[in-house]
């Protein structure tokens, strides 16, 4: 059943674990979060950005969690918006049924450019304003998601920050993160602590210096009542790597968040735990590998069911890792 993102998140903290919240953008992806949740007893956060909406179409967006809830209507599932640039398209996520927005107020609303803290706290206070008065839960973003090893921000999706900018900006501040907190009264708080959309986040397996888990701790120590929000989260498993190189995939070197330091971070008020490149590679790793195996094929269900399956697979790890077996 739908339920608000709010009292998914309230259950975590109460119970000590976090949710991952899987980017979907079509059936099999639908389907592989679905089945693994129905494993493992887990509560559900399924999120569509801007670009799965485009992929998809609204309609199909909808219908497909709507199927989602009708085929597995006992498990809690959460249909959230990823990334909303400006308050009309969080009111027009609002407007498809969703149950939850992010209003991303990091950036203006071309979604490159860093706004003004006051900017972030007028766009994110309006979203929280008519989203609450409905029942919809509101996440925010403070801070800049983006590299702080190469200090240039994300490379893969334009978040480009400037590359004079130090660690120190970067980062969420704690006590700025209180007054953003009780000035928009949003539920959940995405932070930026070193992560960046993508496979490529770090050169080399990250240490406390890139990835500022410590950060983590200061915000949860000054605002305990807020939930926080970890995006940039794939830890980019060197198999999956391994496998599309070894079936004529070209990927550089690379390093996602370790899962270790996700469960440390859950430990200090960390709740949702966005993931989508993870999904990503185990689906072209296994078409990959099937399509060297069976040259012969050309039935698309006959490669999707694997790529489903090694989904289904990577959400289940994550779903196990996080603490969500039988909290649903
Ligand atoms: O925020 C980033 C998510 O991975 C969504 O990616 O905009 O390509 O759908 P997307
Ligand atoms: P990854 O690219 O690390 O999977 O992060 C996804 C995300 O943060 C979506 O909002
Ligand atoms: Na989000
Ligand atoms: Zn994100």
């Amino acid at each position: 059943a739908l339920v608000s993102m709010r009292e998914l998140l309230d259950h975590a903290a109460v119970n000590g674990y976090g949710i991952p919240a899987f980017n979907v953008n079509n059936l099999e992806q639908v389907q592989a979060v679905m089945s693994a949740a129905e494993e493992v007893g887990a509560p559900v956060i399924l999120q569509a950005s801007a670009g799965a909406r485009k992929y998809a179409g609204e309609p199909f967006i909808k219908h497909l969690i709507q199927a989602a809830i009708e085929t597995w209507p006992h498990i809690p599932l959460v249909m959230h918006q990823d990334h909303g640039q400006s308050p009309e398209i969080c009111q027009g996520a609002i407007n498809l049924g969703f149950s939850s927005v992010m209003m991303d107020g990091s950036l203006q609303a071309d979604g490159k450019t860093i706004a003004s803290f006051e900017y972030n706290v007028e766009v994110t206070r309006k979203v929280a304003e008519m989203a609450h008065r409905v029942g919809v839960t509101v996440e925010g973003e403070l801070g800049c998601l983006g590299s702080l090893e190469t200090m240039k921000g994300d490379k893969e999706d334009g978040h480009g920050t400037d590359a004079t900018m130090t660690m120190e900006q970067l980062l969420t501040d704690p006590e700025q993160a209180a007054e953003f907190v009780q000035r928009t009264q949003i539920d959940a708080l995405a932070i930026a602590i070193g992560t960046s959309h993508g496979a490529y986040k770090f050169t080399r397996k990250p240490t406390g210096d890139i990835l500022a888990i410590s950060r983590i701790k200061e915000i949860h120590r000054r605002i305990p009542n807020t939930h926080l929000v970890m995006h940039g989260s794939s830890s980019v498993p060197q198999e999956f790597l391994a496998t599309i190189r070894e079936h004529g995939g070209a990927m550089k070197e690379t390093y996602g968040v370790p899962v270790e330091e996700i469960q440390e971070a859950i430990k200090y008020g960390v709740r949702k735990i966005n993931i989508d490149t993870d999904v990503r590679l185990a689906m072209t790793a296994a078409i990959r590998k099937y399509f060297t195996e069976n040259p012969d094929k050309f039935d698309p269900r006959d490669y999707l069911k694997p790529a489903r399956e090694a989904a289904k697979q990577l959400c289940k790890q994550r779903f196990l890792q996080f603490g969500c077996e039988g909290q649903a």
